[in-house]
């Protein structure tokens, strides 16, 4: 371990309990329900001795950035594999034929891959190979391993398959500076999932027991856990039986040039969930799939999302937040330049009631939205059954910026449902222009309660009466209307007064 000394470890064990600190102060999650330890180990694997360094015979993509390293001549296949090494898995006897279970020589070929700095794993070009659920554990692995994706890898079908005591497909652990690239698929082939009756149909009870499942435990088709400075980029992700992409834990992601999608109709299919994450940045990167497109869940903070495609899809959410009574921080969240079609929702907030923490310094900026039902949403009062409890603590929201939202709606503009014992403060709404598209669904009005803030200005479709525009409490109260109307809300000399949304705080 020369390259990594315990100075560095201390180093980054202090920033990173520094960080810890300057984020928890006031604010931290009291429960984690995603979070587990992995309990997948090698314990089956086996190895094929001497052929696993070198560059394997049945090789498709070489990238000529890295360095190539001469072929080690066979009499000497106990020399130790150098930083840069490429391990194959056909090298390993995957059949990659669609059909054979290649899950341990994938096991086999990480597990040599992973001791390697720097070392590639190459799942070629040309081939299906069938992985079932598998935690890669990076606990014991070198620095800056790549994962070249190149084939498909397709999941298994069988429900029964994935009773290992895994909630997800592929899980990578603890590594540090890992990439997973290239131009290939994980196809988590999850259709069968999407039905009630085959849900019900697995052995539910031992996966309650084993591993705490239950409906809300989503089943994840590829997943980060603890991992810092992760990249995932190019591949495809699609068919997820529930999330496609997760990163729990983590610190230090970049996701870009990616592909990720399922039906529209395909159940809990978000397209890339974020839990105690930070510093993550995700972009240039097409989602569309039957739940939120990005989810931005507790214990989230410095997250930049920009240059994103999303939809068919739930639009970007931070939360839903606060169930159950727990705390949950969010911070500097930047969302801007989406493209969103056809989603349920455009950007949302959603908090549970009786829940405590924080929602903090969020932008979202340069929305573009073309028949989404509702651009733009906070929600206090989330509850996904019938009869929530009406409780008076509540996520605090505040500081939330809305900037250049333009495009057309299909049932309301605006929902903004704050608690009434903490309401939103410090919003901001600029440059909002949303044109009403009727579809077969019933229209709203723009419904605001308990939300605090202030405009710049607000004009376009947006369905003001001219007249009563003028007055701050318009922005809600006004009955539903297509009129053109350019409402400067202010003048400039008074453009930063503050009232409340649906109803006059300062006139
Ligand atoms: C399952 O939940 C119980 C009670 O909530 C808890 O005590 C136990 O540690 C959990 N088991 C696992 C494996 O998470
Ligand atoms: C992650 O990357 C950043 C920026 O390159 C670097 O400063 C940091 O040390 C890296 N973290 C780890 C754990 O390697
Ligand atoms: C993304 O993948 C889906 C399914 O594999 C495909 O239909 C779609 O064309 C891809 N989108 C892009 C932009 O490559
Ligand atoms: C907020 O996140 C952005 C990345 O989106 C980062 O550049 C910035 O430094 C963060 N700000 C704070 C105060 O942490
Ligand atoms: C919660 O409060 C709302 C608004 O006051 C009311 O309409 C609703 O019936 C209440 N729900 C319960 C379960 O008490």
């Amino acid at each position: 371990m020369s390259g990594f000394s315990s100075k560095n470890l201390t180093f980054v064990v202090l920033i990173a309990t520094l960080v810890w600190f300057s984020s928890t102060q006031t604010c931290y999650a009291t429960r984690s329900k995603h979070w587990r330890h992995s309990r997948s180990a090698f314990g089956s694997m086996y190895k094929k001795k001497g052929k696993h360094h070198g560059e394997g015979q049945h090789q498709v993509i070489v990238d000529k950035s890295e360095p190539k390293h001469p072929l080690l001549p066979l009499e000497e296949p106990q020399a130790p594999p150098h930083e840069g090494s490429r391990f194959n898995v056909l090298d390993y006897g995957a059949k990659g034929d669609g059909i054979s279970d290649d899950t341990k020589a994938f096991q086999a070929a990480w597990e040599d891959a992973c001791k390697v700095e720097a070392s590639t794993m190459i799942v070629p070009l040309g081939y299906k190979f069938l992985v079932g659920p598998t935690s890669f554990s990076g606990s014991h692995c070198r620095k800056n391993v790549h994962f070249q994706l190149d084939g498909t890898i397709l999941a298994p079908t069988n429900p029964e398959a994935w009773s290992s005591g895994l909630d997800q497909w592929i899980e990578f652990t603890k590594l540090v500076g890992f990439t997973i690239k290239g131009k290939g698929t994980l196809d988590g082939r999850g259709s069968v999932w999407w039905t009630k009756s085959i849900l019900d149909s697995i052995d539910n009870e031992e996966l309650v027991r084993l591993n705490n499942f239950t409906k809300t435990e989503d089943l994840q088709a590829l997943r980060f856990v603890e991992g810092a400075n992760v990249t995932v980029t190019g591949i495809t992700i699609r068919n997820s039986p529930q999330f496609h992409l997760t990163f729990d834990n983590c610190d230090g992601v970049l996701v870009h040039n990616c592909n990720i999608s399922s039906p529209s109709d395909s159940p809990n299919t978000d397209g890339i969930h974020l839990h105690k994450s930070k510093n993550v940045i995700i972009h240039n990167t097409d989602l569309a799939c039957g739940d939120d497109c990005i989810s931005i869940q507790t214990g989230c903070t410095n997250v930049l999302v920009h240059d994103v495609n999303c939809g068919p899809g739930h639009g970007i959410s931070i939360g839903s937040l606060g169930f159950d009574g727990t705390t949950s921080c969010v911070s500097n969240i930047t969302v801007r330049d989406i493209n969103m079609h056809d989603t349920m929702t455009g950007v949302r907030i959603k908090t549970w009631q009786g829940g405590a923490g924080l929602v903090k310094n969020v932008l979202f900026s340069n929305i573009q939205v073309s028949e989404v039902k509702s651009p733009i949403m906070i929600d206090q009062y989330y509850c996904d059954h019938s009869n929530c409890k009406n409780l008076t603590s509540a996520v605090s929201i505040t500081n939330i910026v809305y900037k250049s939202i333009r495009g057309t709606y299909t049932v309301q503009p605006v929902h903004l449902a704050c608690s009434d014992n903490k309401p939103c403060m410090d919003l901001v709404l600029s440059n909002i222009q949303l044109k009403p598209k009727p579809k077969d669904q019933q229209m709203y009005k723009p419904f605001c309660w308990k939300a605090f803030g202030k405009y710049s200005i607000l004009y376009g479709f947006f369905p003001f009466d001219a007249v009563e525009s003028l007055l701050p409490q318009s922005a809600c109260s006004t009955s539903e209307g297509t009129k053109f109307v350019l409402a400067h809300m202010f003048d400039s000399s008074k453009q930063s007064r503050v009232y409340q949304i649906g109803r006059t705080l300062t006139v």
